[in-house]
């Protein structure tokens, strides 16, 4: 089996040294890739800028695509996932992004600077439109209010198999830590994690991946 895994943040570039950028370390995405590999899967994995260091960097059946930019996530994901089984999209990618690049470092001058965005396209919602029958797409929703209505949501309009919902009002979870509280919702019904390390929760997310894989093949 091959999968696609996007992990890490984007950063989008203001000037040469600068840019907008969140506070995702990879951890959950780099948990899920060695979780796959450890299952036999070859994996390709399309990482923003993180910078911790992990065993991944060192496993010949991860393939990493280093990129920067929602717009470099988004090119390097639509090329690989043709090529895939399944997809889990784990990266906090940008949703703006610059409309333009300064060429040099902009000074500092005048009493306010007003930075102009566009949006960034969703990487999710394009591979939903690509996915055929026989693969698995899978996102994440990483929420402050409305969690369970907005992961909803996001499932639908995206069209992804299965959302794994995390809280940004749940204690020691999320950008950062090593463990997570996560709440797998497909489209008929959704199960809630206990607290765990990020680790325990990518088995979690492999296993409902496999089953959902499994329960494709038989309706097919
Ligand atoms: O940003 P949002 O909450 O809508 O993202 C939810 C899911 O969509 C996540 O799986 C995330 O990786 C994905 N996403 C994406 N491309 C974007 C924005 C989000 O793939 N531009």
């Amino acid at each position: 089996m091959t999968i696609l895994i996007t992990a890490g943040p984007t950063y989008e570039r203001i000037d040469p040294v600068r840019f907008i950028g969140n506070y995702s370390s990879g951890k959950m995405g780099l948990a899920l890739a060695a979780e796959c590999a450890s299952r036999g899967m070859e994996v390709s994995l399309v990482l923003g800028p993180v910078t911790i260091q992990s065993p991944v960097f060192n496993n010949p059946h991860i393939h990493i695509t280093r990129v920067e930019s929602a717009q470099q996530m988004f090119d390097a994901a639509a090329h690989i996932f043709p090529h895939c089984h399944a997809a889990i999209l784990c990266a906090a990618v940008a949703d703006f992004t610059p409309v333009s690049v300064a060429s040099q470092k902009i000074k500092r001058e005048g009493d306010e600077l007003v930075l102009r965005l566009k949006p960034t396209r969703d990487i999710a919602a394009h591979l939903g439109t690509m996915k055929r029958t026989d693969q698995v797409l899978a996102g994440f929703a990483l929420e402050t209010n409305d969690e369970q209505t907005n992961a909803q949501s996001k499932l639908n309009r995206k069209n992804l198999d299965f959302i794994v919902l995390n809280s940004m009002n749940d204690a020691n979870a999320t950008f950062g830590y090593d463990t997570n509280k996560i709440t797998i919702i497909d489209h008929f019904g959704s199960n809630a994690y206990p607290l765990k390390p990020k680790t325990q929760c990518a088995k979690d997310i492999v296993d409902k991946l496999l089953i959902t894989a499994k329960n494709k093949l038989k309706t097919k």
